[in-house]
């Protein structure tokens, strides 16, 4: 898919470490696009963080007014009840849009997302309707995914087998761990684990996201193919925002 800058603005009193460029990139996508009345998937991470932070700050004065949220986490859940953003489920309305923010991002604007931790939840989320608006600094910006690891949400039953059968595919699976006095595995908010795959270069996301499917614990992988509306990036030189087309 061929996709063209929407717009951009100047680079005028951006900041230039990750920190303002996240909360840039998430001011800018909640002003563009987030609108009274909405159902708004809220993603999760440190920019989706921010993100909740600016709708929270727009309904508390008022420039938006009726924003329904739908977190695709438990810490973004939390995050929103304190921002003030009532909650709702996908059993009480469809999003409008998601804002969330991602891991990589190709020029097709096709994502790896779920580093993380959330991607099986993001996931369901964002293809429930609306597309994606995501948010993010250019470090996201990827000639080619896979730079860096791929995670895949799997069922804990038998995720030795599963970790084999990802590694046919040609990757180097590793089960992501948290690290303390007795390593163990991370756990996602739906009680699973994740395995972070190593592929180096993905040159066909679409056909490699079918194939993960087809390995039975493999739950979902954190490749978003064909569910991006825009991506806002915030960089040293200033924001553009691209439209995929889709809405
Ligand atoms: C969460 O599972 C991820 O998909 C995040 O959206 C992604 O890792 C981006 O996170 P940051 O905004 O923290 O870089």
């Amino acid at each position: 898919m061929a996709v063209a800058p929407a717009f951009a603005t100047s680079g005028d009193d951006l900041p230039g470490d990750a920190e303002g460029l996240k909360r840039t990139a998430a001011r800018e996508g909640v002003d563009g696009y987030v609108r009274s009345g909405m159902a708004l998937g809220l993603g999760s991470g440190t920019t989706s963080a921010l993100a909740v932070l600016r709708i929270g700050d727009l309904l508390r004065s008022g420039e938006l007014r009726d924003v329904r949220g739908i977190p695709t986490s438990e810490a973004t859940a939390r995050m929103a009840r304190e921002a003030g953003i009532p909650l709702v489920g996908l059993d009480d309305a469809r999003p409008d849009l998601t804002i969330d923010g991602a891991d990589e991002i190709n020029a097709s604007l096709d994502l790896i997302k779920g580093r993380g931790g959330a991607l099986l939840r993001e996931k369901i989320v964002a293809a429930s309707g609306g597309g994606l608006v995501v948010i993010a600094d250019g470090s996201k910006m990827v000639d080619a995914l896979g730079e860096g690891p791929l995670p895949v949400e799997v069922d804990r039953f038998g995720y030795e087998a599963t970790l084999n059968a990802l590694a046919t595919l040609g990757c180097e699976p590793e089960l992501r761990l948290l690290s303390g006095e007795e390593p163990h595995p991370f756990v996602t908010d739906g009680g699973h684990y994740t395995v972070d795959c190593k592929f180096y270069s993905i040159p066909d996301p679409a056909g490699l996201e079918t194939e993960i499917r087809s390995i039975p614990g493999a739950l979902e992988c954190g490749l978003f193919v064909g569910l991006t509306r825009a991506v806002v990036i915030a960089s040293e030189v200033g924001v553009e925002v691209i439209e995929s087309g889709l809405s």
